[in-house]
């Protein structure tokens, strides 16, 4: 008996999610890692697994799974894992992470619905911590568990507010037994919304992404001389806003511009001190979000921006500090499940385009200790990490239904056999 996805089920299960953390129509949900909002989305998808008799574990770093048995104890030992995450950033949209992860369940719920066991134990994830708005790096969760970074280095992470995570994560009540990493999958799959214009712009409904472009965060620190903004003259001032502007013109106009299309660059966060009118700002900082999908051009755009900060300071008699926050290497996803993906999507007549992500997912990590593949749908007008973050159910319907095809042929697979 074919399975088939139970959709209104999936539609009702995003809005509900979508409700926790909600801060009105306008301004989305807010469900920073570890805060009482996202326990709540915890606790709410933990309830469901519940509800489908799955096996919930959580491991030391939050990260929680819920698994559907195999047929057989071998299945058991090579299970495929579907997974994504529940976090959001600040006023984001309902589907960034948690349409991966209410897919993975809606794949799931179809096994039970037809009473079918899968050939290999059929995991479902929700990744700590994948967005790093308020511990630093991001697709944390993903990357403790594939052996990135240690457990005991993640949990010591101080976050933005101040708090350390291995306190909030033990608050909320997820500071789990399992050891992270325990039992890696024999492949691993996440479906996602683009989150950019790509696919839109080329009138397609699904994406095979070949890859993650790298990734690299710092946070600037410009020191000055606080004066008089009445009484000092341009040339006498030490202004570190002047600083903090100056490099986000230099991204701008030198660093973008010398690779238009490929390299990005965002200051996302910017505070100076002591933030007053009438003051020349003694202090500015800010984060800087660096990401080609080339490691070279990427390493190049570092290297400028280093060289423009100690010139910037030696002119204007400030002084600068870089703390790197987060650095991944571009990523390339495992070829013999783009294929999969390619053929399912064809089998759902849909002609599928070929992207790289430009957002990073916890499935980048993933690759590091298995194969692993992304399937994109589109973003209504390419936006996302916002509360008009939007895609058709119609797409969203079409991703799962691909996501199932997949599945169903990953399960075919002999046990013993690579992907
Ligand atoms: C994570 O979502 C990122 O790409 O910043
Ligand atoms: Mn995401
Ligand atoms: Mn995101």
């Amino acid at each position: 008996m074919p399975l088939t996805l139970d959709l209104p089920t999936l539609f009702a299960q995003l809005e509900t999610l979508g409700q926790l953390g909600a801060e009105g129509s306008r301004a989305g949900r807010t469900r920073l890692a570890l805060t009482d909002a996202e326990k709540a989305g915890r606790d709410q998808l933990v309830a469901w697994m519940r509800a489908l008799d799955l096996t919930v574990e959580v491991d030391q770093l939050g990260n929680v799974f819920g698994s559907l048995r195999a047929a057989t104890a071998a299945g058991d030992e090579e299970p495929l894992m579907i997974g994504s995450h529940i976090d959001t950033v600040r006023q984001a949209g309902a589907l960034d992470g948690c349409y991966g992860v209410l897919a993975g369940l809606a794949i799931q719920r179809a096994f039970r619905e037809a009473g079918v066991a899968p050939a290999r134990r059929l995991v479902v994830a929700a990744f700590t911590n994948e967005e790093g708005v308020r511990y630093q790096p991001d697709m944390m969760g993903s990357l403790v568990y594939a052996g990135g970074l240690s457990t005991e280095e993640a949990l010591e992470t101080i976050g933005t507010d101040g708090t350390r995570l291995g306190d909030e994560l033990a608050r909320i009540g997820y500071a789990g037994s399992l050891p992270c990493g325990a039992n890696p999958p024999w492949a691993f799959l996440e479906l996602h919304i683009e989150q950019g214009p790509v696919l839109e712009a080329a009138g397609k409904r699904l994406g095979v992404v070949s890859g993650v472009q790298g990734i690299s965060w710092q946070r600037i620190t410009l020191e000055g001389e606080a004066n008089h903004a009445g009484t000092a003259p341009m040339a006498f001032r030490h202004d570190a806003g002047y600083g903090a502007a100056a490099t986000i013109a230099f991204l701008r106009e030198q660093i973008t511009a010398a690779a238009p299309g490929t390299t990005l660059a965002t200051v996302g966060s910017l505070r100076v001190e002591p933030d007053v009118i009438n003051v020349v700002p003694q202090r500015a900082i800010f984060t800087v979000d660096l990401r080609d999908p080339d490691e070279g051009r990427l390493h190049a755009a570092e290297a400028a921006l280093a060289e423009f900060l100690t010139d910037l300071v030696a002119r204007e008699g400030l002084k600068v500090t870089q703390e790197r926050l987060v650095r991944f290497e571009p990523v390339r996803f495992h070829k013999g499940l783009r294929a999969r993906i390619q053929r399912a999507a064809e089998a759902a007549e849909e002609a599928p385009f070929t992207l790289t992500s430009g957002a990073g997912h916890d499935a980048q990590m993933l690759a590091r200790v298995a194969p692993a593949a992304m399937i994109f749908v589109p973003s209504v007008r390419g936006i996302s990490h916002n509360p008009a973050e939007h895609t058709s159910e119609a797409d969203l319907a079409l991703g799962a239904e691909v996501l199932l095809r997949v599945v169903e042929d990953c399960l075919a697979v002999p046990l013993g056999v690579q992907p």
